[in-house]
């Protein structure tokens, strides 16, 4: 193996969100998934932030036979204690029994297992060509699915696991993040419960109301205050907001042009998510589109806008 340490990623796959996942790894590994969902890269990232990055895994050795890997796990004599063998086949029907392999693999550590509570957890990756293996460095948290049953939502609340995407797309930990259109909160919840500072805005004292709880409810912080985001001032590094829209809501283009037209000045970058593509809006208005990215779900396709915002970059 090369001589310089090589990270294995392991990225969930989705023809539909492949779009945002692309743009998610791309902005924490810097660089896209392969066919089979795996990016291998000199660069270690601590992936329990990911959305649709599942792990992060320390190669060890990568080899194309079952019988090599077995020859050099008996030479390294590799040692641990309270470990377990995890096995992924790409595809899925491979023809390797995985328990077999695991345990195959394990016989072949000195040290000893732990299959319920492990602390070391190595990882075989299977392709058809290729076998990798390693140690898991970190894991998704996978948080947005207990997220999901928030106590307060709406039915145009997004889905936690895009605004956890959404919000690796666009910020840091440590960051401060403006929703000036926060709704329930999906957003901040997601920006909140990864170390970013979230303050949201909303014109409904309900859905304010709303945001408060919901963060509360996870032991999150935040600031939520009401008011209209064609007023509202301030300065961040980032800023997230999906923009009314649906059956309950009056959104016209003007509404956009007025809320857009004030956020410029809120933050330098921005991930505007809306039910229809506004690249030309968002050039009239000044601001620079980096890209578009379609997330197809159902009879409904969101647009996340990702956009540099010039006038706010001194
Ligand atoms: C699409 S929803 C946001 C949903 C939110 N992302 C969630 O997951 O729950 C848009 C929100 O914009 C708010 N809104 C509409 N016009 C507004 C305005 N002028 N200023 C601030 N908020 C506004 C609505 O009250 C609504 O809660």
């Amino acid at each position: 193996m090369n001589s310089k340490k090589q990270y294995l990623y392991l990225i969930a796959k989705s023809k539909w969100e492949a779009d945002l996942i692309n743009a998610e790894c791309q902005a924490l590994i810097g660089k896209p998934p392969d066919e089979n969902g795996i990016i291998i890269s000199e660069r270690k990232v601590d992936v329990s932030r990911g959305a649709y990055i599942k792990n992060c895994v320390e190669l060890i050795f990568q080899t194309a036979s079952l019988e090599q890997l077995h020859r050099y796990l008996e030479a390294a004599k590799l040692y641990a204690d309270d470990f377990r063998v995890s096995v992924t086949k790409i595809p899925r029907g491979l023809k390797m029994n995985s328990m077999e392999l695991a345990s195959e693999i394990g016989a072949r550590i000195e040290g000893s297992p732990d299959l319920d509570n492990p602390k070391v957890i190595f990882y075989l990756v299977a392709t058809d060509e290729q076998l990798w293996f390693g140690k898991i460095t970190s894991e998704s948290d996978r948080a947005w699915i207990k997220h999901t049953a928030k106590p307060h939502t709406t039915s145009s609340s997004l889905p936690a696991r895009l605004c956890r995407a959404v919000v690796n797309i666009i910020a840091d930990i440590g960051d401060s993040l403006v929703d000036p259109c926060c709704g329930a909160g999906t957003l901040l919840l997601e920006a909140a419960h990864i170390g970013i500072n979230v303050v949201g805005y909303d014109i409904n004292k309900k859905m304010v109301g709303a945001s408060r709880k919901n963060l509360e409810y996870f032991g999150l912080e935040g600031a939520i205050h009401l008011a209209d985001a064609r007023e509202i001032t301030g300065r961040f590094d980032a800023l997230t907001t999906d923009l009314p829209y649906g059956i309950y809501t009056q959104a016209s283009d003007k509404l956009y042009r007025e809320i857009l037209q004030n956020i410029k000045s809120l933050a330098p970058k921005a991930a505007l998510i809306t039910a229809k593509d506004i690249t030309d809006m968002l050039c009239d208005l000044g601001y620079e589109a980096k890209r578009v990215i379609p997330v197809p779900k159902s009879r409904v396709t969101r647009y996340i806008h990702i956009v540099d915002i010039l006038e706010c970059n001194d």
